[in-house]
């Protein structure tokens, strides 16, 4: 079951299409350069979840690559008619998508609903640490490489992961050049440390070349409501190893612990991620 829906100016809810049909120019450069933006979230029960971060983080996308795309309120609506015409009360895969489009013609923008894929979740991960190429201030320094943008162009990052899996292992942290921890091809890395009592959670520093995760923004917002510590970065390998849990997390495949990087064992926490996975299920 896929749904598709094209935001059209001369249909304000949207435009329904048969996702068996090709719907794209072939010289739309999305296709032709990766010229685009996407966002991926989870909804549940018909209800997208964190859609204001991610819409927030769509307009900041498309700010980043100059692309002009339509208002919130009409991706909103869009994503309403989709989940209608998808009509399950299970959760669904919702993906907004923008490309440059046509030479001449302007964005084209299109939202799409989808199964979660099955066996997604619940697994303890292998992760390579693989560098990325680049130091951790070259965000800053070269905003024309987009680091923070969540673009079409994820070439990489899915070439990341089949090299990871042709190595023996499920998923990858990306390192900077300067030997910082960066975060996975399609998620936030976190890690939890007890000291003294006190849980602290923390990330990687977003200024280090990072996509904003939405998932990590929303479980920090809970996780200092029930009264951890949060920090941010920078973090180094010795710190994932020396820490009281790893995880990956990202919108649809939610908290996935890591049990090891690079073949060696780091700590696992069936309560701690018991309790994050619990504060990240209470996010709507
Ligand atoms: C590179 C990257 N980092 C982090 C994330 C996690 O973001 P979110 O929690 O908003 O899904 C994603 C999501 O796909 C990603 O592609």
């Amino acid at each position: 079951m896929t749904v598709l829906v094209f935001l059209d100016p001369a249909r304000p809810d949207g435009r329904i299409a048969d996702a068996a049909q090709p719907q794209l120019m072939v010289t739309d450069t999305g296709i032709t350069r990766g010229d685009g933006i996407f966002e991926t979230m989870l909804a549940v029960n018909g209800a997208p979840r964190k859609l204001q971060a991610h819409l927030a983080r769509l307009a900041t996308s498309a700010d980043a690559l100059e692309l002009k795309i339509p208002s919130s309120d009409v991706w909103e609506r869009a994503i309403t008619t989709a989940l209608a015409a998808a009509d399950d009360d299970g959760e669904l895969v919702v993906k907004l998508v923008a490309t440059r489009g046509e030479p001449e013609a302007g964005a084209t923008a299109w939202v799409q609903v989808s199964a979660v894929p099955v066996g997604l979740r619940g697994q303890r991960l292998s992760v390579l640490l693989l560098d990325r190429g680049y130091d951790s201030t070259v965000a800053q320094r070269a905003p024309w490489l987009l680091m923070g943008a969540k673009t079409l162009s994820y070439a990489v990052n899915m070439a990341a992961v089949r090299y990871a899996r042709s190595h023996g292992a499920d998923d990858v942290i990306f390192t900077s050049s300067d030997g910082k921890v960066l975060e996975g091809p399609t998620s936030t890395v976190l890690i939890a440390r007890v000291i003294d009592g006190v849980k602290h959670l923390i990330t990687p520093q977003l200024e280090s070349g990072i996509l904003p995760g939405t998932s990590q923004g929303a479980l920090f917002a809970a996780a200092r409501e029930a009264g951890w510590d949060l920090g941010y970065g920078p973090l180094v390998p010795e710190d994932l190893f020396a820490s009281d849990g790893v995880w990956l997390i990202s919108s649809v495949r939610l908290l996935a612990e890591v049990e090891s990087i690079d073949g060696k064992p780091v700590t696992v926490s069936p309560e701690l991620t018991a309790e994050l996975s619990g504060l990240v299920a209470s996010v709507s």
